[in-house]
């Protein structure tokens, strides 16, 4: 462990030394909130974060994954588990994250509406219940989250929301049409915040991946030769030669939360090999 350790009790628990050291001059320590980081682009964004030196605020609803993160992340009291679903798991989830970060005298910087939904499904199976799931994780979840955050983000101005939607909520392709439109409503609603946040020094952006290996795909847990195989079929799809992987989503979703993005707002960024311009 660093050398930290030999000085005085930290308030906050395993932080830097430069992290400390602000406490130390009355600095608030920065804070950013991940919803869906038990696993996927969510897991690998919490990990880039970390190590820029955020206190990362964990979410999902599967408490192994997210005490195994929370751990190698070497936090304590980082998780605010629920459902995206639920609209009262969300208040729950917002009082909590507020109360932290007032207790440990933080500035919340960063929301990345990251949890997400998928289900493959065509209009003509004739089933209605797969559009209100959708849209409720993937689009009511996250607005009446943000809703609720504003005044703590605006405390910690300047921030930055970090959406992340598809390439599909720009284009079409069988069996995505709830999931598409979900995710063009959050595209919209992207641009309605950021008019409505920036004199509030809130900037909100959007980041559209394309195909990314995560186990949002059925392909992701196949034996790797499977899946090796899997991901050469879906070659010829990517002008850029593959599909991509969570880290490379993580690090646009950092750059649009960093002052490198500071004069960007209101933006839809397409990560994604290329896919978006077949
Ligand atoms: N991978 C891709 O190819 C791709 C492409 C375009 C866009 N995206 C978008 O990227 C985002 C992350 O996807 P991913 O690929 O990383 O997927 P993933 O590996 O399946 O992770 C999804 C995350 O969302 C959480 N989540 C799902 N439903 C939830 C609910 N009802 N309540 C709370 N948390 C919930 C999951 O938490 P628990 O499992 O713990 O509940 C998990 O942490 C999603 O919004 C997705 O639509 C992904």
């Amino acid at each position: 462990m660093p050398a930290y350790r030999s000085l005085d009790p930290c308030p906050l628990g395993d932080q830097t030394i430069d992290e400390r050291t602000d406490v130390r001059w009355g600095v608030k320590m920065k804070a950013a909130f991940i919803t869906g980081s038990s696993k996927g682009i969510g897991a690998a964004t919490a990990r880039l974060f970390r190590k820029e030196g955020y206190f990362v605020f964990l979410h999902g609803r599967n408490i192994k994954d997210l005490e195994a993160l929370e751990k190698e992340l070497g936090q304590k009291d980082s998780i605010l588990a629920g459902d995206m679903a639920n609209p009262e798991e969300i208040d729950n989830i917002c009082k909590s994250l507020e109360d932290r970060v007032k207790f440990q005298s933080m500035k919340l910087q960063a929301l990345v509406n990251n949890a997400g939904l998928f289900h493959r499904q065509k209009a003509t199976d004739q089933r209605a219940d797969y559009w209100e799931s959708q849209f409720r994780v993937n689009i009511l979840g996250p607005a009446r989250m943000t809703e609720r955050l504003i005044p703590l983000l605006s405390q910690g101005s300047p921030a930055s929301i970090i959406n992340i939607a598809t390439t599909l909520g720009m284009r079409p392709a069988v069996g995505t049409s709830a999931y598409g439109a979900s995710k063009a409503a959050m595209i919209h609603w992207t641009s309605s915040l950021a008019v409505e946040l920036a004199p509030l020094g809130i900037r909100v952006n959007c980041i559209c991946p394309g195909l990314v290996d995560t186990p949002i795909h059925a392909f992701h847990t196949l034996p790797a030769d499977e899946k090796e195989k899997v991901k050469a079929d879906l070659k010829d799809l990517q002008p850029l030669g593959r599909i991509g992987e969570a880290s490379e989503i993580a690090d646009s979703i950092f750059f649009l939360a960093s002052q490198k993005s500071k004069w960007t707002t209101g933006a839809v960024l397409a990560v994604d090999g290329g896919i978006n311009l077949k």
